[in-house]
């Protein structure tokens, strides 16, 4: 599709048809399946200030936590258990992380189970990354957020399109399945601008793609703006199916920030992936990059298995495997 094609869609007035298509899509890759992964937020210290993110290092109403690696095990182990294939490592941009840390963390879920470990620690230098893919990890998740330099460079301060573009670059040459993604309704963003984002994540050789509406933070520069549009997110999602039939697509939590069944909507329009918190219970409400994100107070396990209730309810199959993007067995 062109920018324009792409924008024609995002204006236009009938979005069934749009996620009909798109999750026809969907079906044909993956049937009900939907993979899951689960996320352990494991430290919300983080060296940058971008801002829309509750997790911004300016902001001083966050309480700073980083777990130890016994916890990060035990929330993982529960993950796997509860029969996720895929663990995330998350946290923010924490420049006191130790890569020996997460490397031996890789290494313990590795050698624990058959299951796939994706990384998302912000900016790093290549060496840094190639260690940790020789430990094992086998993904890693960097977002772009928008490709206009100037919304960019204005909302992440100090960090720019080019300077991400080249480490995304880099993880795909080090044989990591990349993951990468933006935010819909970023104030300042426009329709225009968001085809155009869409139009170039889709000529990046990607594995994952996600599409999160803009969730206000109230301690954040930002927090007076308006939330984005659950429909322009969820045509943004169908466009990203339609344009990449087998990359995968996580209906993401900031659509159940924006309303309760809104991960339900994002798999109706073409996703095909969920990613619950499997953060401990004691921490995981203090991972706040925005409000109504980790807003669970039950175990982990709980929070799991309701998860998958409803997935079930949804008609869909939550699948134990890996969920590796077909773009790696078959060709496109
Ligand atoms: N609204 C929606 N998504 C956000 N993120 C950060 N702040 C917000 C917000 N206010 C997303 C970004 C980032 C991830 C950790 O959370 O995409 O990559
Ligand atoms: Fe830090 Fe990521 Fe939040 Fe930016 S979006 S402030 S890098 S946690």
């Amino acid at each position: 599709m062109t920018v324009k094609e792409i924008l024609h869609v995002l204006k236009a007035d009938n979005s069934e048809a749009l996620f009909a298509q798109a999750r026809e899509i969907r079906n044909s890759v993956f049937g009900n399946e939907v993979f899951q992964r689960g996320v352990v937020e494991f430290s919300n210290r983080c060296r940058k200030n971008c801002h829309y993110c509750g997790l911004r290092c300016c902001n001083g109403q966050v309480e700073r936590y980083s777990l130890d690696a016994d916890s990060i095990l035990s929330a993982a182990r529960c993950a796997i258990d509860a029969g996720l294939g895929t663990v995330v490592l998350q946290s923010g941009d924490d420049k006191s992380l130790d890569p020996g840390f997460i490397g031996k963390i890789v290494q313990s879920i590795k050698a624990y189970a058959d299951v796939s470990v994706t990384l998302c620690l912000g900016d790093h230098d290549r060496d840094t990354y190639k260690y940790w893919r020789d430990c094992g990890a086998d993904r890693y998740l960097l977002k772009m957020e928008t490709f206009n330099s100037e919304l960019h460079a204005r909302l992440r301060p100090g960090q720019s399109v080019s300077e991400r573009l080249a480490r995304l670059e880099t993880l795909c040459s080090l044989g990591y399945e990349a993951g990468s993604g933006l935010i819909t309704g970023l104030p300042g963003m426009t329709p225009e601008i968001l085809a155009e984002d869409l139009w170039r994540l889709s000529l990046l050789p990607l594995d994952m793609i996600a599409v999160g509406p803009f969730i206000p933070h109230p301690d954040t520069p930002l927090g007076r703006f308006w939330a984005g549009s659950l429909e322009e997110t969820l045509r943004a999602t169908s466009l990203v199916r339609i344009m990449n039939s087998k990359v995968n697509i996580p209906a993401t939590s900031a659509l159940d920030a924006l309303v309760a069944n809104g991960r339900e909507q994002g798999l109706e329009a073409g996703a095909n992936v969920v990613m619950p918190s499997v953060t401990p219970e004691s921490v995981r409400s203090e991972y706040s990059i925005y409000p109504g994100k980790n807003s669970s107070v039950d175990s982990v396990l709980k929070n799991v298995v309701q998860m998958q209730r409803r997935l079930k309810i949804a008609g869909f199959h939550p699948s134990s495997t890996r969920g590796q993007s077909p773009l790696r067995t078959t060709k496109d």
